[in-house]
């Protein structure tokens, strides 16, 4: 008996294994960090296009191997409320667990984007019984009174009806999800008002003659040193009042109208993501459509969005909301990462490119911005991984292993230990460089790292048009490098002997996580100018490191000094 209740218990310790951990977002050292069971995770990341999660045929067939093909770790992927609510209070969630179990089988994480609401701005993935009553879910209203098909985000009914649906959903996602394959959930998509600055219903009409509401007031005061320079621009312009209406706060003028729309689907996207985060508390994000260069006022882009003029207010009213991410197809993306990245607001980037120049982009935001993750857009039509727009008609690639994005995932793969734990320490940088910015420079360690694209040994001209490099400091005086398309020398930032040699250069890759040396690099491998007597002038050594196109390739440096 006592033997028998011994072996009875002994199996029950055998069984009883700790639930894996619900995935979290952790501040560790200089990064915040996605934390997914229990380890720090880099996601290797892409969206699929809007529909595409509700043809399973076409998931099964051309998605989920694809994704595993080009190493990706995790899938964004869409669920509508229109998909999982067909008729009011009936919920179907058999396409949802059709997607978790298409992800698993190819050993893919999932962040579901909540089409609710708001997709890029309108409301097209509302389900019809929403579409149809407008008495009771009211639109945007234009200046010019014609409503538009965006609902209103004034109307406590959508935002209740769609707080029902998201609720149910994260309800079976914590039933269904026990093993956390989904990581992270996208609210809504792009929001704002896209026609006019603002809605301009009757029960906005009655907020924006109202008070701005005390909390934000507060807000404003208590991180009144932090606050984007816009902000505190207009704020500062209309006399610093610490009461009053939206204009008496902000001045008259299209801004004001984008801060009010800003605070008011804050407030919604606030009051769904606690309600689904009660249920089952995974980190929520939204993502925006970036002002492009010929919108000349709010509502030429969606009015309200996360910009980063509105970061702030979108902080104050959206506390439950743990990220801002930029949605970035301009070519300008170092300054879009530089103007979303800040202390309370962790990097991803959910939607860009995926071509040779979106794996510059990856590997920027991920060194010089400590970035969660990158995930180019539409990564489901292969031909957008070789050019950000094809041409329709364009051939899928077939050889997707060798794919600029592919190529660079399976690096970042066996790189991620090393890259998070850099992260983590602020000892690592990054260069993304092309024919506008042809030339970086990077302070780490004891030197300065001279980025620039790569050149003709003979007549410096430049090889490349774009180029990328991942610095992580080993010490002082060792790099480990991993880049394509760049040659970088070296200067010493720290007093002493003014010329930095190279002592030591090898080629390798990392195996199981270690650094595996392949070659021993020296001679023509590191010898970028032969002009010696200029080059000592310059108190250059000629002597450098090079990376070729077919990277990413990775190099570890040991640099010493001479006079
Ligand atoms: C941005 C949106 O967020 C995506 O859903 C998609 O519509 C792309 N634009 C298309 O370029």
């Amino acid at each position: 008996m006592k033997l028998r209740s011994l072996f009875g218990s002994l199996l029950l310790a055998c069984s009883v294994q700790a639930a894996p951990e619900l995935p979290r977002l952790e501040v560790r050292g200089q990064a915040t960090q996605l934390i997914v069971d229990g380890r720090p995770y880099l996601v290797r990341g892409g969206e699929i296009a809007n529909t595409a999660s509700s043809d399973l045929e076409y998931m099964k067939t051309s998605v989920w191997p694809n994704m595993a093909r080009l190493n990706l770790n995790t899938v964004l992927v869409a669920v509508a409320w229109a998909w999982i609510e067909p008729e009011e209070g009936r919920f179907d969630f058999t396409l949802v667990d059709q997607l978790l179990a298409g992800a698993r089988e190819h050993d893919l994480r999932i962040m579901f984007l909540w089409f609710g609401s708001w997709k890029n701005s309108v409301s097209s993935f509302v389900p019809t019984w929403v579409k149809h009553d407008q008495a009771r879910f009211p639109r945007v209203r234009l200046a010019s009174g014609d409503s538009i098909e965006i609902l209103s985000p004034f109307s406590t009914a959508a935002r209740d009806a769609d707080t029902r649906a998201y609720v149910k959903f994260m309800e079976h996602l914590r039933e269904v999800d026990p093993q956390h394959t989904v990581v992270m959930i996208q609210m809504q998509n792009e929001v704002g008002v896209l026609g006019d600055s603002r809605d301009r219903g009757d029960a906005a009409n009655t907020a924006f003659a109202a008070s701005v509401p005390a909390e934000l007031m507060a807000a404003l005061q208590r991180n009144e040193a932090t606050l984007s320079p816009a902000l505190l621009r207009l704020w500062t312009a209309a006399g610093k009042k610490t009461r009053g209406t939206w204009t008496e706060i902000f001045g008259d003028s299209p801004a004001t109208d984008e801060l009010f729309m800003a605070w008011h689907y804050a407030r919604y996207m606030h009051h769904m993501t606690a309600a689904g985060k009660a249920v089952l508390p995974l980190p929520v994000f939204t993502n925006t459509w970036i002002v492009q260069p010929e919108d000349k006022r709010p509502g030429d882009y969606p009015s309200g969005g996360p910009q980063p003029l509105s970061l702030d207010v979108w902080k104050a009213g959206a506390p439950a909301i743990d990220l801002n991410c930029p949605d970035i197809y301009l070519p300008n993306f170092d300054e879009h990462v530089a103007a979303f990245h800040r202390s309370d607001n962790p990097l991803f980037v959910p939607e860009s490119r995926g071509d040779r120049a979106g794996v510059a982009n990856a590997f920027y935001a991920i060194g010089a911005h400590a970035a969660i993750g990158y995930s180019p857009f539409g990564i489901d039509n292969t031909a957008r991984l070789v050019g950000l727009r094809p041409p329709p008609g364009t051939p899928a690639p077939t050889d997707l292993e060798n794919l600029p994005l592919a190529r660079a995932y399976a690096v970042l793969r066996d790189q991620s230990a090393f890259i998070l734990e850099h992260q983590s320490a602020g000892t690592l940088r990054a260069a993304w460089l092309n024919r506008d910015k042809p030339a970086q420079d990077i302070k780490l360690g004891n030197h300065t790292l001279h980025v620039e694209l790569r050149r003709n040994s003979r007549d410096q001209s430049f090889m490349s048009d774009t180029g990328y490099a991942l610095i992580a400091a080993l010490g002082p005086d060792e790099f480990l490098v991993t880049a394509t398309d760049v040659q970088i020398t070296f200067s010493p930032a720290t007093p002493g002997d003014p010329i930095d040699g190279i002592a030591d250069a090898e080629t390798g890759t990392f195996r199981d996580g270690r650094w595996t040396a392949t070659r021993k690099m020296s001679g023509d491998d590191i010898m970028l100018n032969y002009h010696l007597a200029e080059q000592a002038a310059a108190h250059q050594s000629g002597a450098g490191l090079r990376f070729g196109p077919d990277g990413p390739t990775s190099q570890r440096v040991t640099l010493y000094r001479y006079r």
